[in-house]
């Protein structure tokens, strides 16, 4: 037997009883005469203890034992002499009676302890030493515990989990798709999901009624931390709903999930138009864990004679509470930040309240005191605050703006990643127009619905059109998003026309879909939550890739099984691809 207990679970109600353990050797401390090794597994740390005067021969065996040995040992369980309070076997130690080499290990490249001496790299590519790490399990643990609960939670709700391909057609979800070639269909491509957007759909039609997936998606875009090119997504469908339904039911599931896996009772999800976000936070996925709305300074500060302003279609300011402390060297800093070309931004302008109350800002030539009382009646400052202005088309002085706002979130420590702030966003518009091209591009995707108020303004201004969609936004990361549907062939053909799609295109692409809504389509509608981001904001951290066992590196290469690689020709041949050089 390898082992009758795991080496999380001794304590002092065991002393005396004879048990077995197996794991990896995380230390050995040898002091001669004695020699205690930290066993761990998977479940925490038991300390084995060694001496000459029990048996010579085991302890002469046990000095011998590398970092990361795997071996099985049995002994009696006894109280330590010093205790460690800080592991939960810390009061007890087995002497040791039986030693079993199980394995030997090489030197690890890099220490299996909370804090590695291990950088990224390093760690990627030996990932099976790194999910050893204490820091690392936890993690997948986390990701475990929320997909039981997920599951739980729709299936006591009626939903079914079904499975829908991988080797599928293009779906469009605004990524390039990753491509397989078939080998008994020559020149043809499998797609993979980016989403199982269209096959959902079809299980509606199918009187699935209610489904969901959790389920693996695949996106060709430019990698960040909150992105990799395969992900998983909590994927929801259900027949017979409006939106306040597809609200309230998954509303539910995200309290249900803080509640049973963080202890955390969460109040009504707050809700906010697209067009709101936009306007007050720069943003469609506000972080409000903190204020500071953006005021729109524009009528009040034109025409004084200051060309930044003059010239500017738009002025907007923020203001931070407590924020007139700052040095001048801070500002700059803060002038610095908004004009890296990241954010583009040509300068800052600010404006001091100072504790007394006195008004000093950066643009004192152009606005004398009574003029600056406005900016600070506009904005609801308080003596300390700061208020930070930006000029420029609206467009741009938003997104510029939006990210000088987290900056100071951050500086101002009001980014508190355990403090969780979910919001809903509503009416996103449906269509956006690419500026080189003109084109109309689904802003969601081809099968949202508009509102149906919205429906004849798709002919003559489709810009303006709302669509039936919504995101679940939370710390400022979009966490999940879904619309209520098309369920009519002629509302779609129109849609796709609308895209820039021949109907020889359209059907050619999306046929199988269109057809099926011939076939009784019930109203229906969804929403897919990001399931590793769901994962990182419940663990407190902003990398996806903290809670995938292994996942890609921003190049989108697997490092340690050395993944994408070339094929040889005769795969190639066989395939039917040929490779230019
Ligand atoms: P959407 O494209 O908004 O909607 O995706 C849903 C959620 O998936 C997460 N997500 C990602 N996570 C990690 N890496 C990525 N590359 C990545 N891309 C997206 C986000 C996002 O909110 N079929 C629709 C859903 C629907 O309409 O029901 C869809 O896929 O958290």
């Amino acid at each position: 037997m390898y082992r009758t207990h795991t080496c999380g679970e001794l304590r002092m109600a065991h002393v005396g009883q004879k048990v077995t353990l197996s794991g990896w050797v995380a230390h050995n401390r040898n002091k001669g005469f004695l020699c205690f090794i930290d066993l761990r597994d998977r479940y925490g740390i038991t300390q084995l203890a060694f001496s000459e005067s029990d048996n010579k021969d085991l302890l002469a065996k046990a000095v011998e034992l590398g970092r990361e040995f795997v071996i099985s040992v049995s002994g009696t369980v006894r109280e330590r002499e010093s205790k460690n309070p800080q592991n939960a076997t810390g009061d007890i130690e087995i002497a040791v009676e039986e030693l079993t080499l199980l394995n030997s290990s090489k030197v690890p490249p890099f220490t299996i302890e909370d804090q590695t001496d291990g950088g990224e790299d390093i760690r990627m590519q030996y990932r099976y030493l790194d999910l050893r790490r204490n820091a690392v399990r936890k993690n997948m643990e986390l990701r475990h515990k929320i997909a039981r609960a997920v599951r739980n939670y729709l299936s006591d709700e009626n939903f079914i989990e079904v499975e829908t391909p991988v080797l599928i057609k293009s779906t469009p979800e605004g990524a390039r798709d990753f491509v397989v070639p078939s080998r008994m269909n020559e020149g043809q491509f499998y797609a993979l999901p980016q989403s199982p957007q269209t096959f959902k759909q079809l299980l509606m039609v199918s009187g699935f009624d209610r489904y969901f997936q959790i389920v693996k998606c695949f996106r060709d875009e430019d990698l960040r931390a909150d992105r990799q090119p395969e992900f998983t997504q909590i994927d929801c469908e259900m027949s017979f709903v409006e939106r306040e339904d597809i609200l309230q039911t998954f509303e539910g599931l995200v309290k249900s999930l803080f509640k049973d896996v963080l202890n955390i009772s969460m109040d009504e999800v707050p809700r906010m138009l697209y067009s709101q976000a936009m306007e007050l936070y720069g943003s469609d996925k506000p972080d409000v864990r903190f204020g500071m709305p953006f005021c729109d300074l524009t009528d009040i500060v034109k025409n004084n004679g200051f060309a930044v302003f003059d010239q500017a279609e738009k002025i907007l300011a923020i203001n931070a509470t407590g924020a007139s402390v700052f040095t001048r060297k801070q500002i700059d800093e803060l002038t610095e930040f908004v004009k890296r070309p990241q954010i583009g931004a040509s300068g800052l302008i600010y404006c001091r309240v100072e504790a007394d109350g006195s008004l000093k800002s950066s643009v004192d030539k152009f606005f004398p005191t009574e003029e600056l009382a406005k900016w600070v009646s506009k904005c609801g400052s308080k003596p300390g605050d700061l208020i930070l202005v930006m000029a420029g088309t609206t467009e741009k002085v938003r997104k510029q703006l939006c990210e000088l706002r987290l900056e100071l979130g951050n500086r101002l420590g009001l980014r508190d990643p355990f403090n969780f702030k979910p919001l809903w966003v509503l009416d996103f518009p449906l269509l956006e127009q690419d500026e080189e091209t003109g084109h109309w591009h689904a802003m969601h995707h081809p099968f949202t619905s508009p509102l149906p108020e919205d429906i004849d303004l798709m002919q003559t201004n489709p810009g303006a059109v709302r669509a039936n969609a919504y995101d679940l936004v939370i710390n400022g990361v979009e966490i999940g998003g879904g619309s209520i549907r098309i369920h009519d062939r002629g509302l779609q053909e129109k849609m796709f026309e609308l895209l820039g799609f021949t109907p020889e295109s359209a059907t050619a692409q999306f046929g199988f879909l269109m057809n099926a809504f011939e076939y009784g389509a019930p109203p229906h509608g969804g929403i897919a939550f990001g399931f590793d981001r769901l994962c990182s904001l419940f663990g407190g951290s902003d990398s996806i890739r903290d809670y995938i066992a292994f996942p890609k590196n921003n190049s989108g290469r697997d490092v340690m099984i050395d993944a994408p690689a070339p094929l040889d020709e005769i795969q190639l041949k066989e395939l039917g691809i040929s490779v230019r050089n």
